[in-house]
């Protein structure tokens, strides 16, 4: 059997051959033996997923029926390929001219569809130290993809080889980052800064595709003398939060760009803020796409204390009588459906359970569903017109919010207050909403939380993940299972699906670790399922994970039998998995604090502590951390 280079390879042989180079490599590319033409990538209209929801107005809808309620028993894995270390993975695979595009924080990577094998990588070298490590993807246009990065900095990509076109600074990697994929129209790329916890001006702009030039900034919390400045109290509005976490919606016909915006900061204690409705937080901003002009906004939660951010991309549709609509899901626990011509709520409806939302955070402390990581998160409502249902996923985890009056500080949480998630690990669910009225379809409760994209297909099926690794393929008509296939590793970012030389694939993430107070962790991977036979023999049987053993004998190589700890790449480590659960500078989070640690436990306790973890610590070696890596972090950790 012909051994692919994707599978080969493991990242870590990348990461040490190529690291820091921040150029790329072509591997073979479209048009090698393996690969597919771009012509029958063209066959069918909807054989490619050529951006994050893949349509613009954020539908993820899907006509190809080769997989369908039928068959879909029979769907199998045909490949996976480990993207990299264990770092966030939930980006939205996009697939043009037979080719699927994936991110990490760093790493843009160009994947045969069909067989797994890598065509390019390219590991971006940050400029400057990366605030936040997620990112949701790539958008693609002529030939150019588009990302951002965690160093604020806007990258166009040649989308056949991976080098580096054009890179653009955006933002001020201190407080805020690009988590969202852009959105591509017309010679024209869309993107806004996360950061809401870090009290950032949140703001949306728009820069040309081909030089990279910015060409208009909209700013989602006004700023001087803008409109709406008045709705918060004094000059809170500097301070006041409201990114945005995900990919536009478009609608084409009208040039009207649908922004999702984020919560207000400080998140739990309005003292600062006053009791105004802090525009645009929380709000789906409606700009026009050309000059970046307000058109309208609606928004969901007014005057927040609970981090209610709308933190997935709206999606647009037509209802039966033909009234167009805007829909939303937000992390209030609702879908909320919204008249585009009215501007007013047509319903609202419960994705999770709700209590206690109305109730003011107090310092003692209020219990309330959803928690902070309940509702809907970055991925949001689907459409499936075969059946007239938006279909959306929710996490279902009830916590307890506290405020504290805070002084806002530059480059820190900007939190006004904690929170806290219930001990019961939280669960998920998957809702179908007759897309007219709002009444419930059907509901499928889910052992973990959903935070997935949602794909709905002609095949009458309704593709969805959970953070506990299970893929579930539901009948669109009743959410009956049709099938589950246990991944291995948690599902946070895009399902995909996509024909190449007449056959129909479906393509997921797995692997992930952004939600780390969740305790899930996992190896990036895209994996890729169809039903049948593989059209190629190369493509061979289910290829096992590459083993992050690689990475264990490449680096215990390097470093031979005396691991010599590097308190740098401690660090690094540190803030990209540890922090969420442990804190900033340590002083504990959903994880006891671990200031002055080094005092109270020596070396090798510590080093047993990281890898023999009393639960809910979550397990992350040797999976996500290696021998070097439990060293350096340890070291990092045990002289603060
Ligand atoms: C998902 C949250 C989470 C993450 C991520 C996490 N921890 Fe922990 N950690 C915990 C919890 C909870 C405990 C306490 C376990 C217990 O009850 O003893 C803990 C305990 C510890 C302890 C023992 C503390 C003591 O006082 O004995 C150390 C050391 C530690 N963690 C280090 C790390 C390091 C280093 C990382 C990153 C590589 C990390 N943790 C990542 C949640 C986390």
């Amino acid at each position: 059997m012909k051994l692919s280079i994707g599978r080969v390879l493991t990242n870590a042989l990348f990461a040490i051959l190529f690291a820091g180079s921040g150029a790329a490599f072509a591997l073979g590319g479209p048009g090698d033996d393996a690969a597919p033409t771009a012509a029958a990538a063209k066959a069918t209209p909807d054989a490619q997923w050529p951006m994050y929801n893949k349509e613009y107005n954020g539908q993820r809808y899907s006509s190809l029926d080769q997989i369908n309620t039928d068959n879909v028993g029979a769907l199998r894995e045909v490949c996976r390929v480990r993207v990299d270390k264990g770092v966030s993975f939930h980006s939205g695979p996009v697939v043009v001219n037979g080719v699927m595009y994936v991110t990490t924080d760093l790493i843009t990577e160009a994947i045969n569809p069909v067989t797994c094998d890598v065509v390019w990588k390219n590991i971006y070298t940050p400029d400057k130290p990366e605030h936040w490590f997620n990112n949701r993807g790539v958008a693609y246009a002529d030939g150019r993809l588009f990302r951002g990065t965690g160093d604020d900095r806007v990258l166009a990509l040649d989308a056949k080889t991976g080098r580096e076109l054009w890179r653009v600074v955006a933002g001020d990697p201190a407080v805020e980052w690009f988590a969202a994929a852009p959105v591509v129209w017309h010679g024209m790329v869309f993107l806004g800064v996360a950061g809401a916890e870090w009290g950032i001006k949140g703001r949306i702009m728009a820069f040309d595709a081909k030089t990279g030039k910015r060409l208009w900034t909209f700013n989602l919390v006004p700023q001087g003398k803008e409109f709406g400045v008045e709705t918060w109290k004094g000059d809170s509005w500097k301070t006041g939060g409201g990114g945005t976490w995900s990919t536009v919606t478009l609608d084409e016909t009208t040039g009207e760009l649908f922004i999702p915006v984020a919560n207000a900061a400080a998140d739990f204690d309005q003292s600062d803020r006053g009791h105004g409705s802090n525009l645009f937080t929380d709000s789906i901003v409606v700009l026009d796409a050309r000059s970046g002009k307000l058109k309208w906004w609606y928004q969901a939660t007014i005057n927040d204390d609970k981090d209610r951010d709308i933190g997935a991309a709206p999606m647009l549709f037509t209802m039966a009588d033909g009234r167009e609509v805007v829909a939303a899901g937000s992390k209030d626990g609702y879908l909320h459906v919204v008249d585009r011509k009215s501007h007013k709520l047509l319903y609202k409806a419960a994705v999770t359970t709700i209590s206690n939302n109305d109730a003011r955070v107090t310092p003692e402390g209020v219990h309330v569903c959803p928690g902070t990581l309940g509702g809907v998160q970055w991925n949001g409502p689907a459409y499936d017109p075969q059946q007239k249902t938006i279909v959306i996923g929710a996490v279902d985890w009830c916590g307890t919010f506290k405020s504290e009056k805070m002084k806002y500080k530059y480059g820190d949480f900007y939190y006004g207050g904690t929170w806290q998630l219930d001990k019961t690990p939280g669960k998920g669910w998957i809702n179908a909403f007759d897309a007219d009225s709002g009444k419930l379809r059907w509901k499928f409760p889910v052992p973990s939380p959903v935070v997935s994209a949602i794909t709905p297909t002609a095949g009458g099926i309704v593709f969805g993940g959970d953070m506990g690794g299970n893929l579930y393929a539901l009948r669109s008509t009743d959410g009956e299972v049709l099938k589950t296939i246990q991944t291995g590793e948690p599902i946070a970012g895009g399902i995909v699906t996509y024909t190449i030389a007449g056959k129909q694939y479906v393509a997921l993430e797995s692997g992930n670790i952004s939600r780390v107070p969740w305790g899930n962790a996992g190896i990036p991977s895209v994996i890729i399922y169809t039903v049948g036979e593989a059209p190629q023999p190369d493509a061979g049987p289910t290829a096992p994970l590459p083993s992050p053993d690689g990475d264990k004998q490449a680096e215990h190589a390097a470093s031979t039998a005396h691991l010599v700890a590097n308190v740098a790449h401690g660090k690094a480590i540190y803030n990209r998995i540890c922090i969420a659960c442990h804190g900033a500078s340590g002083e504990g989070q959903s994880g006891p604090p671990l200031k002055g640690i080094g005092k109270r436990l020596n070396a090798e306790q510590l080093l047993s502590a990281i890898k023999n973890p009393k639960p809910p610590m979550p397990v992350l070696y040797p999976s996500v951390l290696t021998e070097q890596d439990v060293t350096d972090v340890a070291a990092f950790v045990g002289s603060r």
